[in-house]
């Protein structure tokens, strides 16, 4: 293997180390810990697996949690009820709503619903106009993750090429604007993309985040390139595995990220950051 691991449990233990010592002083000071509502619809078996996760990672720092797992058949009216009732409890300092929902709820609509100051998320307009503006305070956690691992590895983005390949609102378009606003040269490549090897092979950076398994092979990638992987997909025989073929990448780039164990625990680790962030900055 050519390619050097990018290990995102090793980069996320020393940012939530950081992270528990800060909530620590914040319950220190404030007599309440920092809080995070977890919302989940349905049972999609990705999001039961994250949402667990994320309630862990709250323990694992010291922040008060709530987790409310709601049926397949809740309406847009109950779950905007909640996340409203939510916005006004002064022990909750973040909210997250799980995403994809149900096809009957109107993503959009949920997401504005949520207060500006208690997205985590950074999904809402306020936080991606900010984001946009180079100006972002909260992040959106899997690209601010992505960003966190390659400082880590010392992976210069200023001036480099970097491909994002993806143009998700949760992904695709925040990792790009991240990738600008650190100097690189910014491609975004989708699924109207004609010759996506042709834009692959040209990146330094590449970060792979459309949800179809194996899609990035060795000879899509230049020599020596850092590649990130933000898929998360079952393959054939059922394994979990990313989006790049991680065999055939591995022997090309100089720097890969594993699946599990790259992006996943870091978009975490930013989702408590954030609600550190919200904690703090709220008056609550
Ligand atoms: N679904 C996939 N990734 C995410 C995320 O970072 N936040 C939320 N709310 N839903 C997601």
């Amino acid at each position: 293997m050519a390619a050097k691991l990018i290990d995102g449990k090793v980069v996320s233990a020393k940012i939530r180390g950081e992270i528990r010592e800060a909530a620590e002083a914040f319950k220190a000071e404030r007599k309440r810990a920092p809080g995070l509502a977890v919302v989940r619809v349905g049972e999609d078996p990705a999001s039961i697996v994250y949402v667990r996760n994320k309630l862990r990672a709250c323990e694992e720092v010291g922040f008060y949690s709530e987790s409310y797992e709601l049926p397949e058949d809740t309406t847009q009216e109950e779950l905007i009820a909640l996340v409203e009732r939510l916005n006004n409890d002064d022990k909750i300092h973040g909210i997250l709503v799980q995403l994809p929902l149900p096809k009957h709820i109107d993503e959009a609509r949920v997401v504005a619903a949520v207060a500006p100051e208690k997205d985590v998320d950074a999904f809402g307009k306020l936080d991606a106009g900010h984001l946009c503006l180079d100006e972002g305070n909260v992040l959106p956690c899997t690209p601010a993750g992505i960003m966190e691992m390659l400082k880590h590895y010392d992976i210069m983005v200023s001036g480099k090429e970097c491909v994002v390949v993806g143009r998700s609102n949760i992904v695709g378009r925040p990792m790009a604007a991240l990738l600008l606003a650190a100097d690189g040269t910014v491609t975004i490549a989708h699924s109207r993309t004609p010759d996506l090897g042709a834009v692959t092979r040209r990146a330094d950076i590449l970060v792979a985040a459309v949800g179809r398994a194996g899609l990035i092979t060795g000879d899509m990638v230049k020599p020596g390139a850092a590649v990130i992987d933000v898929g998360m997909n079952r393959n054939a025989e059922g394994k979990l595995c990313g989006d790049v073929d991680f065999d055939s990448v591995k022997e090309v780039a100089g720097y890969i990220t594993p699946v599990p164990g790259g992006v996943g625990p870091m978009t975490i680790t930013m989702l408590m950051r954030n609600t550190l962030y919200a904690a703090k900055t709220s008056a609550k």
